[in-house]
């Protein structure tokens, strides 16, 4: 058995962000062939875009949670490479943002007045928590912000993202149209199992047996 050959995998690690990266390009390539590069492409690709992101948000998000509650060989994948799969979702939100800005003819005066305070303050805090948490996803810059202050951001970052995916999914499926009923159903199960299966505190020694 050659053992570089089975050490290298294209699913798992950072090769794994190589392959989610391109396939995402791809997919963005392949609408606005598809669909042109006109308002109506474009709005493709933003859409198609947040619910990649979505899908690879909440695998990252239900990571931990689903290994408590099934121990198995599909769990023990997804939270050893729950930092390669938000690094897949940062990417994913690149493209979204990319696409947003060329709604605007990357123009940001045209950004600024037409996408509305709302989408600018939620949604711009939500970028700087994509991108300090993809910044920190690497050993060096993890280990340099310290672990408290890692897990701080991580977490603070995960329910902000999260409840921006469900902000605007649950009223759109309300709304708009149950085709997004899947979305919500998703990000109100995802918090459930996480509250669900949220780790357990140690018990506290009591004087008798501490
Ligand atoms: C400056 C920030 C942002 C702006 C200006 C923005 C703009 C937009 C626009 C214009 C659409 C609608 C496209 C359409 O239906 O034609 C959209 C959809 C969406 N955005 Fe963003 N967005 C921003 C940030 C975010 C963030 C941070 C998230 C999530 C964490 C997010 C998640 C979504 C979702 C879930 C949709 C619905 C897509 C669908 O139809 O499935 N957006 N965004």
């Amino acid at each position: 058995m050659r053992p570089d050959a089975t050490r290298y995998s294209l699913t798992r690690g950072w090769p794994l962000v190589s392959v989610a990266g391109s396939a995402l390009i791809l997919m963005v390539l392949a609408l606005l062939a598809g669909f042109g590069t006109d308002e109506l492409g474009i709005r493709q690709v933003i859409r198609a875009t947040a619910r990649t992101s979505f899908v690879l948000f909440m695998l990252a998000f239900v990571a931990s949670a689903v290994r408590r509650a099934w121990p198995n060989g599909v769990t023990a994948w997804l939270l050893a490479n729950r930092r390669y799969v938000g690094v897949s979702f940062a990417i994913s939100h690149v493209l979204h943002l990319l696409a947003i800005l060329a709604l605007y003819d990357w123009s940001v005066r045209r950004f600024a007045v037409e996408a509305g305070a709302a989408a600018i303050l939620l949604g711009g805090l939500g970028y700087a928590f994509v991108f300090a948490m993809a910044a920190t996803s690497f050993d060096r810059t993890a280990a340099w912000l310290g672990p408290r202050r890692w897990r701080r951001l991580h977490t603070a970052g995960a329910y902000y993202l999260w409840t921006i995916f469900t902000i605007s999914y649950v009223p759109r499926a309300v709304m708009e149209s149950p085709a997004y009923a899947p979305f919500a159903v998703v990000a109100l199960a995802t918090l459930a199992l996480r509250i669900a299966y949220r780790p357990r505190r140690a018990a506290r020694p009591t004087l008798a047996a501490a």
